[in-house]
């Protein structure tokens, strides 16, 4: 079974693809790329590693996983326990800002789990107060709640919307979403994406999501009638295949929001924490929105997520929100860890620096092969294939140690660490190059 860094919408497809059926040597790992790649601290924990079997059938399968177990990370690489190293350009999904397990996160929480985990969110923390404050020094905020995952955040983000319409708009609920959106895998969150795969899922729907066109802001205002609270999206459609929304988009989905007395919320799960080049993905748009949400970087490889607002939009009364582990100290101080490194400006720019390369790369990587278009920005950049061999293309490169991720059947998208190397990015390309030219060649004799 394989089907590694691929979105669960193609995974079935991906089972039976035919590259897998050779897939999966029994040796993987970047072994043309070795020595000069392994990173200074490399792990003696390596001799830890064990070769037992494992326990799959106890896992609830609900994706297409190769059998293949991690054992460790550090920064951009990643073993399994038969001590083959990836370098990976996947990081949990975009998750991990400064890599695997990285030491400042790893102290974080060693130092915070001695000092004290949970008191309980009826009581005040000093590292969820300390977090909350940084996150509004650093954004267009004044509030925050924290949550457990980007759905959560979401969640809630829906909840305070239709709060602001029960207090403010005479019970408006609805909100406007996109084509192609995804907000998450709870029942409002999958309701609110415009994910195709989703559609005939866990019927019925939550209802009170009407989905317009990205950068189409005729297809929003279309949308708008009394009924209408909010509109929210991602600021680049990530699981769609990274489509970003443009900036003049944002600004007139700005304007026509404040005109109309509507809610701007953006899901900032993925392009949040530095990931676009700038700590938060609307900044690029010189806009302000109401509300927002984060998740994958804000925890740097933990659980962590929140919901900011504005004190405009910030209306919930006490009971309507909550959670047992919200703010909890733990996570909230690998999230200061996280935060204090990635808002740096010296940082963002090394993120700029490095998108820039990686997008020049596979520019060229395109022209030799006659891809298509390379989208995004920062450090969350897709390829367009131009055909549908994505998960031809990531099991080959998984067999090579590298991993990457193909949200569609005609797209590769890259979301390595945020300080990721030169050489990392030129070993991801060089391993692409082959790969291409051999999928690219069988292609031809099929
Ligand atoms: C834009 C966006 N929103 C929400 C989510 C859901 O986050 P989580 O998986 O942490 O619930 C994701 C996850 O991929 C995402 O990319």
């Amino acid at each position: 079974m394989l089907g590694c860094a691929v979105s669960d919408a193609i995974a079935d497809p991906i089972k039976s693809a035919k590259v897998f059926e050779k897939a999966a040597p029994p040796k993987r790992g970047l072994l043309a790329f070795s020595a000069c790649f392994f990173p200074n601290d490399c792990p003696q924990e390596e001799n830890d590693m064990t070769n037992a079997p494992h326990p799959f059938d106890a896992l609830m399968d609900i994706t297409a996983r190769p059998e293949v177990v991690f054992v460790r990370g550090a920064g951009s690489y990643l073993w399994d326990d038969n001590r083959n190293r990836y370098l990976d350009f996947v990081q949990g999904w975009a998750v991990n800002p400064l890599g695997h397990s990285p030491v400042i996160v790893a102290d974080a929480l060693a130092a915070q789990a001695r000092r004290l985990l949970t008191p309980s969110p009826a009581f005040y923390n000093e590292q969820s107060l300390k977090l909350a404050k940084l996150l509004v020094d650093n954004s267009c905020f004044d509030q925050v709640f924290f949550a457990n995952s980007g759905a959560e955040a979401n969640e809630g983000a829906i909840k305070l919307a239709r709060k602001f319409g029960a207090k403010y708009k005479g019970g408006a609920h609805e909100i406007i979403t996109f084509e192609g959106g995804f907000h998450g895998r709870t029942l409002a969150t999958m309701s609110a994406s415009g994910k195709k795969a989703f559609e005939p899922l866990f019927e019925p729907k939550v209802s009170g999501f009407r989905k317009a066109r990205l950068n189409d802001i005729e297809s929003v205002r279309k949308l708008i009638s009394s009924s209408t609270v909010a509109v929210m999206l991602e600021p680049i459609q990530g699981e769609a295949g990274v489509w970003p929304a443009t900036d003049a988009f944002l600004k007139e989905l700005r304007a026509l929001t404040q005109q109309r007395g509507l809610l701007l919320i953006v899901d900032e799960i993925q392009t949040g924490i530095g990931r676009t080049g700038k700590l938060f993905g609307y900044e690029h748009a010189e806009i302000a929105p109401d509300i927002m949400t984060l998740g994958k970087g804000i925890g740097g490889g933990v659980p962590l997520a929140a919901l900011l607002a504005t004190d405009h939009a910030s209306c919930f009364d006490h009971g309507d929100q909550g959670g047992t582990f919200n703010g909890n100290p733990l996570m909230c101080a690998a999230g200061l860890a996280v935060l204090d490194q990635v808002s740096r400006p010296e940082f963002l720019k090394s993120v700029v620096d490095a998108g820039l390369l990686l997008e020049r790369e596979l520019q060229r990587l395109s022209a030799r092969h006659g891809l298509g278009e390379i989208r995004g920005r920062g450090l969350l950049l897709a390829l367009d294939l131009k055909m549908p061999i994505g998960a031809a293309i990531v099991a080959e490169a998984f067999a090579a140690g590298v991993l990457i991720n193909s949200p569609q059947p005609d797209t590769l998208r890259f979301m390595p660490a945020l300080n990721v190397t030169r050489e990392e990015i030129s070993a991801v390309v060089d391993c692409l190059d082959t790969v291409l030219t051999k999928v690219g060649a069988a292609r031809r004799v099929a």
